[in-house]
C-alpha cells in the first residue's frame, strides 16, 4: 500500500500544504502517514523520486523551483501538465511517475461562477507578473474566455509564455499599466511584491474601471496593502488562500479519491 505524501521544494519551510492535507487526512480518517515537507536541492530531486517509488510514496506536491524539472522526470503527464510543461502534483503508480498540474483548476474554482461571468468571460483582465503562477493563471483565464493583458518587469518573459503556450494575449510594460486601467475588469497580482514588507504600487486604483475585481495571489499577509488600497476605492478583493486550498483539494482527490471539505474550521486553522 502506498501511504506517504509530502511537498518538495526549496524553500519549503513556510509551506502550509502540510496543515491543509493533514487536516483532511484526519477529518476523513484516511489510513496514511503524515503529509510532510521536504526541502530538496535541484540535484537531489531525481534520486528522491526514485526513493519515493521504492518507499511506497503515494504522491508528492511540487513547489518552486522544481515544477519544471519534475515535469521532465515524469513518465506520464496530464494534458494540463503537458500544456504548462510544469507540474505541482506527482502520483506514484505501480511503476510510473504520473504528473499533473492542479494550479489552474485551483485558480478557477477559487472564483465564484457569478464573478467568472461578471469579471472574466469576455472581459479584459490584467495579469501582473510572468513567473510560474502567472503562466498557469494566464492559460486558465484564456480557457475561461478572458482577454488577457500581461505586464511584467522583465517583458521578454511575457513573450516566452505566449510562445510556449501558443496562445495570444496583449503585453504591456509596468509603466503602461496606468494607461489601460480604465478598461480593466479584473486585476490579478502574481508578483511577490507585498511579501516581507515590500509594497506593490503598480496599480493606481483611482484609475481602474469602477467596481472591478482585484485578486492578489499573496495570502500572507491576509490583506496586502495592494488589496487594502483596492478595497478603499470600492473594488471587490480576494487573496490567494482559496486558490492554495483548492489546488490542494484537487491533489487530495487525485491521491485519495475524496473531495475534501473546505470548512470554516480548516480556514480558521490556516489563518
Ligand atoms: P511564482 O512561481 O510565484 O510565479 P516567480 O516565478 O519567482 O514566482 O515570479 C515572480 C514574479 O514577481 C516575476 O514576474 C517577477 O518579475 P521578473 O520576471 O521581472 O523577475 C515579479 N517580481 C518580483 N520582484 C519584483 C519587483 N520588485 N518588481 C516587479 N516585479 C517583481
Amino acid at each position: 500500500m502506498r501511504n506517504n505524501t509530502a511537498v518538495i521544494g526549496q524553500p519549503v519551510e513556510h509551506s502550509i500544504s502540510p496543515k491543509i492535507h493533514n487536516f483532511w487526512i484526519k477529518e476523513n480518517r484516511i489510513e496514511v502517514g503524515e503529509y510532510k515537507k521536504i526541502s530538496l536541492n535541484k540535484e537531489d530531486v531525481k534520486s528522491f523520486l526514485e526513493k519515493c517509488m521504492v518507499e511506497n510514496y503515494r504522491g508528492l506536491n511540487v513547489t518552486v523551483p522544481h515544477k519544471e524539472l519534475a515535469f521532465e522526470l515524469c513518465d506520464q503527464a496530464s494534458p494540463m501538465a503537458e500544456k504548462l510543461q510544469a507540474i505541482n502534483t506527482i502520483t506514484f503508480s505501480e511503476n510510473k511517475i504520473i504528473g499533473d498540474n492542479t494550479d489552474p483548476i485551483g485558480f478557477k474554482n477559487s472564483i465564484s461562477s457569478n464573478n467568472q461571468a461578471k469579471y472574466i468571460e469576455n472581459k479584459k483582465v490584467l495579469v501582473i507578473g510572468a513567473g510560474g503562477s502567472a503562466r498557469s493563471i494566464i492559460y486558465q483565464l484564456q480557457l475561461m474566455g478572458a482577454n488577457v493583458v500581461n505586464a511584467n518587469r522583465t517583458e521578454n518573459k511575457s513573450e516566452k509564455i505566449k510562445k510556449s503556450l501558443n496562445i495570444n494575449f496583449d503585453i504591456c510594460s509596468l509603466q503602461d499599466i496606468s494607461s489601460i486601467l480604465k478598461e480593466i475588469d479584473f486585476v490579478v497580482n502574481t508578483t511577490s511584491l507585498g511579501i516581507n514588507g515590500t509594497n506593490n504600487n503598480l496599480v493606481d486604483f483611482d484609475l481602474l474601471k469602477e467596481n472591478s475585481y482585484v485578486y492578489d495571489l499573496i495570502y500572507n499577509p491576509k490583506r496586502t496593502q495592494f488589496l487594502i488600497n483596492a478595497e478603499q476605492k470600492g473594488h471587490q478583493v480576494q487573496n490567494g488562500l482559496q486558490m492554495l486550498i483548492l489546488q490542494a483539494a484537487a491533489s487530495f482527490k487525485i491521491w485519495h479519491g475524496i473531495d475534501p471539505q473546505i470548512s470554516d474550521q480548516l480556514i480558521k486553522s490556516l489563518e
